[in-house]
């Protein structure tokens, strides 16, 4: 496929013909099925447990943003670590047709973006322009997203398809996953004004246009390659958007070093030991990380990331 030029809505096609169309830079997007309508229901029920008795979605008018942060600081590692949580993940891929013997699943992000940069740094952050490949994501990785509530597209995230085969500056070679384990998600609670945390970024701000945005309901879903260009909307919907995302990574494509183009990710260090095979948990054999872990481990370095306990 010469060019990243097609979306598809509620595609039957198998997993692996997806996979080739993602790596390809076509964009996949899903209407709720039963199994991400369960796992929106739970991610809202820890939600709106949370921020009881206020609406989450307009919870951030009602207190001072230190408040916010520590409502929603903890909440996020409780979604991500419930053993629920992955079970419904599984139950998820295996309904889009993943095989549970070769797709492995990284721990789920739960996002919450307020309106009107009430919270824009740590664990609020609004990501600019960038590609997941940047932070050490490998090129076959696919990232599925998913919002919990109503989106806007004043509350959206956004692709911007022309950078797919074009490259820009981004720092990347000067970043170090295991420095960044150790170093820089440790500290995301701690950020509540500013966000100082080191990351690979454009040196000045590119153009975002042209870029597409997906209003999908609760539930739905938007699937696309950890090297598509994307960023977080600033958010002016007047509700805080709470969004859910998870990334995959397929053993046969890795072995037979299968995914998208790179561009421009030239980092340190690979994410691959995040990723636990769907069926029973287990870690990616040792020689398929190896065959994408390049450059320095230092002294100090985390391999996995192990959040503090809450
Ligand atoms: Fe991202």
């Amino acid at each position: 496929m010469a060019t990243n030029n097609t979306v598809y809505l509620d595609s039957a096609v198998p997993d692996q013909v997806r996979r080739e169309r993602l790596y390809a830079g076509q964009i996949f997007v899903f209407t709720p099925t039963p199994q991400t309508r369960t796992l929106r229901d739970f991610a809202a029920e820890l939600i709106e447990e949370a921020f009881a008795p206020l609406d989450p979605g307009t919870a951030q008018y009602e207190m001072p943003v230190e408040r916010f942060v520590e409502i929603f600081g903890p909440l996020k590692p409780k979604y991500m670590h419930h053993p629920k949580t992955r079970q419904l993940l599984c139950e998820v891929l295996a309904g889009f047709g993943c095989d549970l013997d070769e797709t492995y699943l990284d721990v789920p992000k739960l996002r919450g973006v307020t309106s009107d940069a009430y919270l824009t740094a740590g664990v609020g952050y609004v990501h600019p322009l960038h590609r997941d490949t940047w932070w050490s994501a490998p090129v076959a990785q696919i990232n599925w997203w998913m919002p919990i509530y109503e989106i806007e597209s004043e509350s959206a995230m956004a692709f911007h398809p022309e950078y797919w085969s074009k490259g820009v500056q981004n720092f990347s070679e000067e970043f170090n996953y295991y420095i960044w384990n150790a170093v820089g998600r440790a500290e995301a609670a701690k950020h509540v004004h500013s966000d100082t945390r080191r990351q690979p970024h454009p040196p000045e701000d590119i153009d975002p246009d042209p870029q597409v945005r997906f209003v999908v309901p609760p539930g739905g879903l938007v699937i696309f390659s950890a090297t598509q260009m994307h960023s977080t909307v600033h958010n002016t919907s007047g509700r805080c958007r709470f969004s859910t995302d998870f990334r995959t990574v397929n053993i046969a494509d890795l072995r037979a070093g299968r995914g998208a183009p790179n561009v421009d990710s030239h980092p340190e260090g690979t994410s691959l030991r995040d990723f636990h095979r769907l069926a029973d948990g287990a870690n990616l054999p040792n020689e398929v990380v190896a065959a994408y872990d390049h450059g320095e481990k230092p002294e100090g370095g985390v391999l996995v990331f192990a959040p503090p306990p809450s």
